[in-house]
């Protein structure tokens, strides 16, 4: 089924400190920003790419795009002070209302086509799907260095992107969110304040998003793994 997906990547990765947008670095030669953005150009099924960037990124982003040939960036918006205010600007250029349509983060470049598929079937279906893996640690929480409790892994998930909705949900999350001030880190959490369920299809731990020093290890170490499958 087609759709058109949100790319956020607006940020100004501080806890990777490299002085500058992570998605400029680069992992085998090109910058992360293309890794990410190549997965949706060869899709068949993605009709077009919203990206939102920062001004002070623009001229470079789009010298990329070109660089790169990368053809379904349909529309350049300007992303806002936080995340969720990015993607916002990005909803507002969404056509239709009764497709699906994607977030996924500029900073996570492993994300499969297969799994993008299934996602936006669980998406069209029941409003809302997002890509999750099972939590591996133990976890507890904590309060001022002590141990609270340990709480039952059992029903924990980590959420990733991509997170796919019906348009017209999503549009009335962030309505609502907009409306009482709410502020998440995923579009997930402003859809869970509704009365629609968001469903969860199960990713890979190698869809990492690159948020400090070490993972740029990783992804390198991803990159050489699907390399070797290819
Ligand atoms: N992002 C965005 N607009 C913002 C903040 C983040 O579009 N105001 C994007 C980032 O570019 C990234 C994705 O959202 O692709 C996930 O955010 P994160 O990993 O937090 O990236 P940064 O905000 O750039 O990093 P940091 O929080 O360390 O500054
Ligand atoms: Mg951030």
């Amino acid at each position: 089924m087609a759709y058109e997906v949100i790319i956020p990547a607006a940020g100004q990765g501080k806890r990777m400190g490299a002085g500058k947008n992570k998605l400029l670095l680069e992992l085998n030669d090109v910058p992360v920003l293309i890794h990410t953005l190549r997965v949706f150009e060869q899709d068949p099924q993605c009709e077009g790419m919203i990206l939102a960037i920062s001004p002070e990124d623009e001229e470079s982003f789009r010298k990329l795009l070109k660089q790169y040939k990368i053809q379904k960036v349909s529309k350049l918006v300007y992303g806002g002070k936080e995340r969720q205010h990015s993607v916002y600007n990005g909803l507002e250029e969404a056509a239709g209302t009764d497709d699906v349509i994607l977030v996924h983060d500029g900073a996570r470049p492993f994300i499969d086509i297969k799994l993008i598929h299934e996602l936006v079937e669980v998406a069209k279906e029941y409003g809302a799907a997002v890509v999750a893996v099972p939590v591996k640690d133990t976890i507890k929480r904590v309060h001022h260095n002590e141990v609270v409790e340990t709480v039952d892994r059992s029903s924990l998930w980590a959420i990733q992107t991509p997170q796919a909705f019906r348009i017209s949900v999503l549009k009335e999350a962030h309505m609502r969110a907009q409306e009482t001030d709410f502020l998440g880190t995923d579009e997930a959490s402003l859809v869970e304040r509704l009365p629609y369920p968001v469903k969860i299809v199960e990713g890979s731990y190698d869809n990492i998003k690159l948020t400090t020093k070490e993972d740029l290890y990783f992804a390198e170490a991803i990159l050489r793994k699907t390399k070797g499958e290819k």
